[in-house]
C-alpha cells in the first residue's frame, strides 16, 4: 500500500530502527528493492531524483512504483521525490501522486549554490503548507553535503553544492536545526555530517574527524522528536570495487560510510538513510563480471538478472542492519 513518509518514520522512531531510502531509475532496481523487502518483511521508501525523471520519465517512474505496490500489496511503500529544488517541482510531484517530497532549500533552485537560511525557511515552509494540505510528507535539508577531508562539496556528477564549503556549512548546527523545524513544520530533516553523494566520499576509512556521528547525536539531543535523514549514505562496498576493477573497470581507491556508523546514527534519531551509489556499484560489477565470463551472450535479461540479484543482496543487508526488517 502507498503510505506517507511520516507514517513510516513515526513507526521507525517508536521502535528505534532506520529505513533505507533507495533511489530508483529502472525496473531492475525497483524489483530488487521489492524482492528484498518481501524477503525481509521490511517497509520501503523509494525515491526518484531529477536525474531519474530525466532518464526514465516521471510517468514511467510513477507507474513502476505503482506496479510494485500492486504486486506486493502487503508491503507499505513510500513514493518519495528526492532533492526537489523548488516548491513548484514539489507541487508537480504531489499532483502526480507522490506521498512524500524533499524540498532541498539548502541550495538555490540551480541545485548548486548554497542558499541563505531565510531562503531555505521560506521555500520549505511554503512546501510544507501545500504538501500537508494533500496529506503528503516533506523532508527539508539544513546544511550542505561536503567533504570535511578536502573542504570541497565534492559532487562529481552534478548533484549538490559546487565548489568550496566551510566546516560550518558542512555540519548542521543543532540550535539552527531546532529553529528550522519550528518555523517550517517539516516531517523529517536531512542534516550534514561529513557525507557526500557519489562513490568518492573519503580517501581513507572515515574516522570521527571526517564523519561526525557525534554531530547527529547533538542534533538529536536538541530536537529528539524530529526524524533525521542521512544523505550520501552509501557504504561503497570494497568487494564490489574489486569486482569492477578485476573485470575491466578503473576506479580509484575510495571509501563510503560504514554500515556500523549508520547504525550508530540510527541510535541518535536517524530514520531515513539515502542509498543510491551502492546499487550502482553492485549493478556495474555484476554486469562487468557477466560480460567478461560470458562473451558470447547477447540477451540483456541474462546480465540484467545478475544486476538484480546483486542489488537484492545489498538491499537485504541494509534492511537487516538498519532494523527495518520485520516491520512491514
Ligand atoms: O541525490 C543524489 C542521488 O544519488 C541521485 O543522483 O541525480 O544522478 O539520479 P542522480
Ligand atoms: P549515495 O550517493 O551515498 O548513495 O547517496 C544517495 C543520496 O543521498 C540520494 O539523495
Ligand atoms: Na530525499
Ligand atoms: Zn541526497
Amino acid at each position: 500500500a502507498l503510505i506517507s513518509m511520516r507514517q513510516l518514520l513515526d513507526h521507525a522512531a517508536e521502535y528505534n530502527y532506520g529505513i533505507p531510502a533507495f533511489n530508483v531509475n529502472n525496473l531492475e532496481q525497483m524489483r530488487a528493492i521489492m524482492e528484498a523487502a518481501n524477503k525481509t518483511n521490511s517497509p520501503v521508501i523509494v525515491q526518484a531524483s531529477a536525474g531519474a525523471r530525466k532518464y526514465a520519465g516521471s510517468n514511467f517512474l510513477r507507474h513502476m512504483i505503482e506496479a510494485a505496490i500492486a504486486e506486493f500489496p502487503h508491503i507499505p511503500v513510500c513514493m518519495h521525490q528526492d532533492h526537489g529544488t523548488s516548491p513548484a517541482i514539489c507541487q508537480r510531484s504531489i499532483a502526480m501522486g507522490f506521498s512524500s517530497v524533499m524540498m532541498d532549500g539548502s541550495l538555490m533552485s540551480d541545485g548548486k549554490t548554497p542558499s541563505s537560511y531565510e531562503y531555505n525557511v521560506d521555500v520549505t515552509r511554503r512546501t510544507v503548507e501545500m504538501a500537508h494540505a494533500c496529506g503528503v510528507s516533506v523532508e527539508g535539508e539544513l546544511g550542505c553535503l561536503g567533504s570535511l577531508e578536502t573542504g570541497q562539496a565534492g559532487e562529481e556528477d552534478g548533484v549538490g553544492a559546487e565548489g568550496t564549503l566551510s566546516q560550518e556549512q558542512m555540519l548542521t548546527d543543532p540550535d539552527e536545526a531546532a529553529d528550522f523545524v519550528k518555523k517550517t513544520g517539516v516531517d523529517a530533516l536531512a542534516i550534514a555530517c561529513g557525507t557526500s553523494h557519489g562513490a568518492y566520499k573519503f580517501t581513507r576509512p572515515p574516522t570521527d574527524d571526517i564523519l561526525a556521528i557525534d554531530r547527529i547525536k547533538a542534533i538529536h539531543d536538541r530536537i529528539p522528536g524530529t526524524h533525521l535523514v542521512m544523505h550520501g549514505s552509501s557504504s561503497v562496498p570494497q568487494e564490489w570495487l574489486a569486482v569492477i576493477n578485476e573485470f575491466g573497470g578503473d576506479m580509484p581507491e575510495t571509501y563510503g560510510v560504514p554500515v556500523e556508523q549508520i547504525v550508530e546514527g540510527i541510535k541518535y534519531g536517524v530514520r531515513k538513510v539515502n542509498i543510491d551509489t551502492d546499487l550502482r556499484l553492485a549493478s556495474t560489477g555484476a554486469i562487468r563480471k557477466f560480460m567478461a565470463e560470458n562473451p558470447s551472450e547477447f540477451d540483456p535479461r541474462k546480465y540484467l538478472k545478475k544486476t538484480m540479484d546483486a542489488m537484492t543482496d545489498i538491499c537485504i543487508a541494509r534492511y537487516e542492519a538498519f532494523g527495518s526488517a520485520g516491520n512491514a
